[in-house]
């Protein structure tokens, strides 16, 4: 058996911004994982792969599923990366402890897996270049422009500097950065929010240009705040990053309620991560806080809590 595992994933600034262009950093969430587990079918014809993800009550052969399906579009892409037609039949099993449509990269998560087991099992594993484009892929699904950050962030599995286009900058930040995030109980339709954002920037170009410019800045702000300390002072970065991304729409009375219930708590600051309309919020603050955030969270709404932790 071949197995391969990847972990979550969360946006500290930038998002929606960074499908414009912008800027955007994203940070790993070793907390929850996705994992892939690969182990021949002996007795079956070559070919002939089977997918299963009992966490969602799947399991087929890989010829009934739909050309939309994100399980079976990331065992397509590894055979015709890997130019095979008839490999050896498989059993392919996902398992995942990351919250599904939270924001938390679930979804590219389990593709990294998939790809990793499954090349790995075949004898050619693919470098990371190949698995991040194949992820890549596969998010095209869930929206059609999706900006990269998930695959890149979950593939290298260190904090990333992202801009769409150019190579990825790592970043190494200067004390631990302790961060708890909160699951609202609602999903996060993320092609619905990035389509929001979108009727947002066509009805008002200029206005939206210059909220993706503030964010840009912010962005690199924290940057700099992360790279020299201390993490207090990504506090009024968050708080601001979360109005505009307020004022492009993406936010909901549920995460307002959240991310106030931390701010209260004693966050440095606060802010929705990801898609928003639902999914999740982080905190950021100084550990001796986190158990109070995380109580505050839960009676504000919060269906569960991660604490997290960015290490220099
Ligand atoms: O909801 P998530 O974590 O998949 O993040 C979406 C992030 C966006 O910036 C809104 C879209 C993107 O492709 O970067």
């Amino acid at each position: 058996m071949t197995t391969a595992s990847a972990p979550g994933k969360i946006i500290l600034f930038g998002e929606h911004a960074v499908v414009y262009g912008r800027p955007a950093i994203a940070v790993p969430v070793r907390q929850v994982r996705a994992q892939a587990a690969v182990e021949d079918l002996p007795g079956e014809s070559p070919g002939r792969i089977r997918l299963e993800a009992p966490d969602i009550g799947r399991s087929l052969w890989l010829p009934q599923a739909g050309s939309d399906d994100p399980l079976a579009r990331a065992v397509r892409l590894v055979l015709e990366a890997l130019g095979m037609r008839d490999p050896r039949p498989v059993r392919v099993r996902v398992t995942s402890s990351i919250p599904v449509a939270s924001g938390l990269g679930s979804g590219a998560a389990v593709t990294v897996a998939i790809v990793r087991a499954l090349s790995a099992h075949w004898e050619h594993p693919l470098p990371d270049e190949t698995v991040s484009e194949l992820a890549y892929e596969v998010e095209k699904i869930h929206h059609g422009t999706p900006s990269g950050i998930d695959n890149t962030v979950i593939v290298h599995q260190r904090p990333v500097y992202f801009q769409r286009g150019r190579p990825i900058q790592s970043l190494t930040v200067a004390q631990p950065l302790h961060l708890v995030i909160a699951i609202s109980d609602q999903p996060s339709p993320t092609a619905v929010a990035v389509a929001r954002v979108r009727e947002h920037w066509e009805s008002d170009p200029q206005a939206a240009e210059a909220d993706f410019d503030a964010i840009g800045r912010l962005v690199d702000q924290a940057r700099r705040a992360l790279e020299e300390g201390p993490a207090a002072r990504l506090g009024p970065l968050m708080d601001e990053n979360h109005a505009l991304l307020a004022r492009m729409g993406v936010s909901t009375p549920a995460l307002d309620r959240l991310v106030d219930a931390a701010r209260c708590a004693g966050a440095y600051g606060a802010k929705l991560s990801g898609g928003g309309l639902g999914g999740n919020i982080i905190a950021a603050c100084d550990p001796s806080r986190a158990e109070a955030i995380e109580r505050a969270l839960l009676e504000a709404g919060a269906t569960q809590t991660i604490t997290t932790q960015v290490n220099p």
